[in-house]
Protein backbone atom coordinates (compact mmCIF):
# COMPACT_ATOMS: atom_id res chain seq x y z
CA UNK A 1 0.00 0.00 0.00
CA UNK A 2 1.44 3.44 -0.93
CA UNK A 3 1.76 5.98 2.03
CA UNK A 4 1.61 9.79 1.89
CA UNK A 5 2.63 12.29 4.95
CA UNK A 6 0.58 15.34 5.50
CA UNK A 7 1.44 18.39 7.35
CA UNK A 8 -1.06 20.62 8.88
CA UNK A 9 -3.49 17.57 7.65
CA UNK A 10 -6.22 19.60 10.63
CA UNK A 11 -6.43 22.83 8.17
CA UNK A 12 -8.56 23.55 5.34
CA UNK A 13 -6.96 22.14 2.64
CA UNK A 14 -4.70 19.09 4.58
CA UNK A 15 -8.13 18.02 5.58
CA UNK A 16 -9.31 17.98 2.44
CA UNK A 17 -6.37 15.92 1.23
CA UNK A 18 -6.40 13.39 4.09
CA UNK A 19 -9.82 12.13 2.84
CA UNK A 20 -9.23 12.17 -0.63
CA UNK A 21 -6.12 9.74 0.40
CA UNK A 22 -7.81 7.57 2.17
CA UNK A 23 -10.60 7.32 0.34
CA UNK A 24 -8.28 6.21 -2.78
CA UNK A 25 -6.64 3.81 -0.37
CA UNK A 26 -3.66 5.01 0.65
CA UNK A 27 -2.28 4.80 3.89
CA UNK A 28 -2.15 8.39 5.26
CA UNK A 29 0.41 9.68 7.83
CA UNK A 30 -1.62 12.56 9.33
CA UNK A 31 0.48 15.38 11.10
CA UNK A 32 -1.12 17.79 13.42
CA UNK A 33 -0.03 20.12 16.20
CA UNK A 34 -1.57 18.26 18.64
CA UNK A 35 -4.02 15.59 19.97
CA UNK A 36 -6.72 18.90 20.36
CA UNK A 37 -6.45 19.98 16.82
CA UNK A 38 -8.79 17.42 14.94
CA UNK A 39 -12.79 18.14 15.74
CA UNK A 40 -14.80 15.37 16.32
CA UNK A 41 -16.45 15.51 12.89
CA UNK A 42 -12.70 14.46 11.58
CA UNK A 43 -12.09 12.48 14.60
CA UNK A 44 -15.28 10.69 13.45
CA UNK A 45 -14.62 10.44 9.61
CA UNK A 46 -11.56 8.58 10.87
CA UNK A 47 -12.90 6.02 12.37
CA UNK A 48 -14.22 4.90 9.15
CA UNK A 49 -10.60 4.07 8.17
CA UNK A 50 -8.57 2.11 11.30
CA UNK A 51 -5.18 0.64 10.08
CA UNK A 52 -5.10 2.66 7.33
CA UNK A 53 -3.64 6.12 9.17
CA UNK A 54 -1.49 6.82 12.16
CA UNK A 55 -1.08 10.15 13.45
CA UNK A 56 2.12 12.29 14.64
CA UNK A 57 1.87 15.54 16.54
CA UNK A 58 3.82 18.81 17.04
CA UNK A 59 4.37 22.37 16.53
CA UNK A 60 6.81 22.55 13.56
CA UNK A 61 9.06 25.35 15.06
CA UNK A 62 9.81 22.41 17.46
CA UNK A 63 12.92 20.00 16.69
CA UNK A 64 11.41 17.52 18.39
CA UNK A 65 8.80 17.17 16.08
CA UNK A 66 10.98 16.47 13.06
CA UNK A 67 12.41 14.10 14.86
CA UNK A 68 8.88 12.75 15.13
CA UNK A 69 8.02 12.83 11.69
CA UNK A 70 10.94 11.74 10.55
CA UNK A 71 10.63 8.14 12.46
CA UNK A 72 6.76 8.01 11.18
CA UNK A 73 7.93 8.49 7.77
CA UNK A 74 10.77 5.85 7.89
CA UNK A 75 9.00 3.32 9.76
CA UNK A 76 5.82 3.79 6.81
CA UNK A 77 8.29 3.95 3.98
CA UNK A 78 6.34 7.12 2.71
CA UNK A 79 6.11 7.42 -1.18
CA UNK A 80 5.11 10.71 -0.95
CA UNK A 81 5.20 14.10 1.40
CA UNK A 82 3.03 16.91 1.14
CA UNK A 83 4.45 20.15 2.60
CA UNK A 84 1.11 21.40 2.99
CA UNK A 85 0.96 23.44 6.68
CA UNK A 86 2.41 26.85 6.72
CA UNK A 87 1.37 30.22 8.48
CA UNK A 88 -0.53 32.84 6.71
CA UNK A 89 0.01 36.64 7.73
CA UNK A 90 -1.94 39.46 6.38
CA UNK A 91 -0.76 42.52 7.73
CA UNK A 92 0.85 45.84 6.74
CA UNK A 93 4.87 45.80 6.12
CA UNK A 94 5.61 48.10 8.79
CA UNK A 95 2.67 46.83 11.68
CA UNK A 96 4.80 43.69 11.27
CA UNK A 97 7.33 42.84 14.15
CA UNK A 98 10.30 41.08 13.66
CA UNK A 99 8.83 38.23 16.00
CA UNK A 100 5.89 37.71 13.61
CA UNK A 101 8.61 37.91 10.76
CA UNK A 102 11.11 35.00 12.46
CA UNK A 103 7.68 32.80 12.97
CA UNK A 104 6.38 32.68 9.65
CA UNK A 105 10.31 31.90 8.44
CA UNK A 106 10.39 28.91 10.95
CA UNK A 107 7.29 27.09 10.04
CA UNK A 108 6.75 27.87 6.08
CA UNK A 109 11.33 27.90 5.70
CA UNK A 110 13.13 26.21 8.15
CA UNK A 111 11.13 23.38 9.21
CA UNK A 112 11.00 22.28 5.56
CA UNK A 113 14.96 22.92 5.23
CA UNK A 114 15.30 20.72 8.42
CA UNK A 115 13.21 18.02 7.91
CA UNK A 116 14.55 17.42 4.16
CA UNK A 117 18.46 17.51 5.49
CA UNK A 118 17.28 14.60 7.42
CA UNK A 119 14.89 12.80 5.31
CA UNK A 120 17.01 12.77 2.35
CA UNK A 121 20.07 11.78 3.61
CA UNK A 122 18.40 8.39 4.50
CA UNK A 123 16.37 8.04 1.44
CA UNK A 124 17.46 5.69 -0.78
CA UNK A 125 14.50 5.13 -2.60
CA UNK A 126 11.47 6.75 -4.81
CA UNK A 127 9.91 9.44 -2.85
CA UNK A 128 7.65 12.45 -4.64
CA UNK A 129 8.22 15.38 -3.08
CA UNK A 130 4.71 17.93 -3.03
CA UNK A 131 5.02 21.25 -1.87
CA UNK A 132 1.66 23.49 -1.46
CA UNK A 133 3.02 26.55 -2.70
CA UNK A 134 0.71 29.99 -3.40
CA UNK A 135 -0.04 32.37 -5.96
CA UNK A 136 1.98 34.37 -3.58
CA UNK A 137 5.22 32.72 -4.47
CA UNK A 138 5.21 34.00 -8.24
CA UNK A 139 3.25 37.43 -7.59
CA UNK A 140 3.06 39.98 -4.41
CA UNK A 141 -0.39 40.65 -2.52
CA UNK A 142 -1.42 43.26 -0.98
CA UNK A 143 -0.25 42.82 3.31
CA UNK A 144 1.16 39.92 2.21
CA UNK A 145 5.22 40.88 1.91
CA UNK A 146 6.24 38.36 4.98
CA UNK A 147 3.94 35.66 3.73
CA UNK A 148 4.84 36.07 -0.45
CA UNK A 149 8.53 36.05 0.89
CA UNK A 150 8.29 33.05 2.46
CA UNK A 151 6.69 31.43 -0.38
CA UNK A 152 9.40 32.69 -3.03
CA UNK A 153 11.94 31.48 -0.84
CA UNK A 154 10.27 28.19 -1.24
CA UNK A 155 9.78 28.40 -5.19
CA UNK A 156 13.71 29.23 -5.25
CA UNK A 157 14.38 26.32 -2.80
CA UNK A 158 12.74 23.32 -4.63
CA UNK A 159 13.83 25.07 -8.00
CA UNK A 160 17.21 24.49 -7.08
CA UNK A 161 17.04 21.30 -5.26
CA UNK A 162 15.25 19.54 -8.42
CA UNK A 163 18.70 19.85 -9.92
CA UNK A 164 21.06 18.77 -7.15
CA UNK A 165 18.34 15.00 -7.05
CA UNK A 166 18.40 14.72 -11.23
CA UNK A 167 18.71 11.66 -11.69
CA UNK A 168 17.71 10.23 -8.01
CA UNK A 169 14.25 8.77 -6.83
CA UNK A 170 13.63 11.95 -5.37
CA UNK A 171 10.75 14.18 -7.22
CA UNK A 172 9.07 17.56 -6.44
CA UNK A 173 6.09 19.08 -7.84
CA UNK A 174 5.22 22.34 -6.93
CA UNK A 175 1.47 23.37 -6.58
CA UNK A 176 0.60 26.91 -6.92
CA UNK A 177 -3.59 27.48 -5.42
CA UNK A 178 -5.01 31.02 -5.96
CA UNK A 179 -7.19 31.70 -3.37
CA UNK A 180 -9.46 29.11 -1.97
CA UNK A 181 -12.08 28.86 0.80
CA UNK A 182 -10.63 28.37 3.91
CA UNK A 183 -9.94 29.97 7.59
CA UNK A 184 -7.76 32.71 5.35
CA UNK A 185 -9.96 33.68 3.01
CA UNK A 186 -13.20 33.33 5.26
CA UNK A 187 -14.02 37.45 5.50
CA UNK A 188 -13.63 37.88 1.28
CA UNK A 189 -16.67 39.76 -0.85
CA UNK A 190 -15.44 36.96 -3.33
CA UNK A 191 -15.71 33.98 -1.03
CA UNK A 192 -18.09 31.74 -2.65
CA UNK A 193 -16.41 32.23 -5.98
CA UNK A 194 -12.80 31.03 -4.43
CA UNK A 195 -12.37 27.34 -5.79
CA UNK A 196 -13.16 24.69 -2.62
CA UNK A 197 -10.21 22.39 -1.02
CA UNK A 198 -12.18 19.38 -1.90
CA UNK A 199 -11.30 20.56 -5.88
CA UNK A 200 -7.58 21.75 -5.23
CA UNK A 201 -7.02 18.48 -2.99
CA UNK A 202 -8.37 16.61 -6.10
CA UNK A 203 -5.95 18.27 -8.57
CA UNK A 204 -3.35 17.65 -6.07
CA UNK A 205 -4.33 13.84 -5.57
CA UNK A 206 -3.48 13.62 -9.81
CA UNK A 207 -0.19 14.36 -9.33
CA UNK A 208 0.76 11.34 -7.19
CA UNK A 209 1.72 8.98 -9.79
CA UNK A 210 4.89 9.86 -11.96
CA UNK A 211 4.85 9.47 -15.61
CA UNK A 212 7.53 7.64 -16.85
CA UNK A 213 9.37 9.79 -18.89
CA UNK A 214 7.79 13.28 -18.22
CA UNK A 215 7.87 15.75 -15.59
CA UNK A 216 5.51 17.93 -13.99
CA UNK A 217 7.56 20.66 -12.22
CA UNK A 218 4.61 22.96 -11.50
CA UNK A 219 0.79 22.95 -10.97
CA UNK A 220 -0.58 26.55 -11.04
CA UNK A 221 -4.61 26.01 -10.03
CA UNK A 222 -6.95 28.77 -10.34
CA UNK A 223 -10.65 29.44 -11.20
CA UNK A 224 -11.74 29.59 -14.73
CA UNK A 225 -14.16 31.98 -14.47
CA UNK A 226 -14.44 34.59 -11.28
N1 LIG B 1 -6.22 29.25 1.79
C1 LIG B 1 -5.78 29.78 0.66
O1 LIG B 1 -6.46 30.59 0.02
C2 LIG B 1 -4.43 29.38 0.11
C3 LIG B 1 -4.05 29.82 -1.17
C4 LIG B 1 -2.82 29.42 -1.69
C5 LIG B 1 -2.00 28.58 -0.97
N2 LIG B 1 -2.37 28.17 0.28
C6 LIG B 1 -1.46 27.27 0.98
O2 LIG B 1 -2.17 26.05 1.23
C7 LIG B 1 -1.65 25.42 2.41
C8 LIG B 1 -2.80 25.11 3.36
O3 LIG B 1 -3.48 26.33 3.67
P1 LIG B 1 -4.90 26.34 4.40
O4 LIG B 1 -5.71 27.39 3.76
O5 LIG B 1 -5.44 24.97 4.51
O6 LIG B 1 -4.46 26.90 5.85
P2 LIG B 1 -4.95 26.50 7.31
O7 LIG B 1 -6.37 26.04 7.32
O8 LIG B 1 -4.57 27.67 8.17
O9 LIG B 1 -4.03 25.26 7.66
C9 LIG B 1 -2.68 25.41 7.98
C10 LIG B 1 -2.23 24.17 8.74
O10 LIG B 1 -0.86 24.36 9.14
C11 LIG B 1 -0.76 24.10 10.56
N3 LIG B 1 0.31 24.87 11.20
C12 LIG B 1 0.61 26.19 11.05
N4 LIG B 1 1.61 26.52 11.88
C13 LIG B 1 1.96 25.38 12.55
C14 LIG B 1 2.94 25.07 13.53
N5 LIG B 1 3.79 25.99 14.02
N6 LIG B 1 3.01 23.81 14.00
C15 LIG B 1 2.16 22.85 13.55
N7 LIG B 1 1.22 23.08 12.60
C16 LIG B 1 1.12 24.33 12.12
C17 LIG B 1 -2.11 24.53 11.10
O11 LIG B 1 -2.30 23.97 12.39
P3 LIG B 1 -3.16 24.79 13.49
O12 LIG B 1 -4.57 24.72 12.99
O13 LIG B 1 -2.91 24.05 14.76
O14 LIG B 1 -2.61 26.19 13.48
C18 LIG B 1 -3.04 23.96 10.04
O15 LIG B 1 -3.26 22.58 10.26
C19 LIG B 1 -0.62 26.41 2.98
O16 LIG B 1 0.66 26.03 2.56
C20 LIG B 1 -1.02 27.74 2.36
O17 LIG B 1 0.08 28.63 2.28
C21 LIG B 1 -3.57 28.54 0.84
Amino acid sequence: MRAVLITGASGSLGWSLVQYYLKNNFKVIIHCRNKSSLNSTQKNFLLNFLHRYELVYGDLTKNSTINRILIKSNKNNINILINNAAKYLNKSFLKTSIKEVKNLFDVNLLFIIKLLKVLLNKKKRELLIVNINSLAGINGGSNESIYSLTKHGLKGFFDSLEYEFSNTGISFVNIYPGAMQSKITQNRKTYENLMTTDEVAQAIYNQSYEYKSLKIKSVILSRKKY
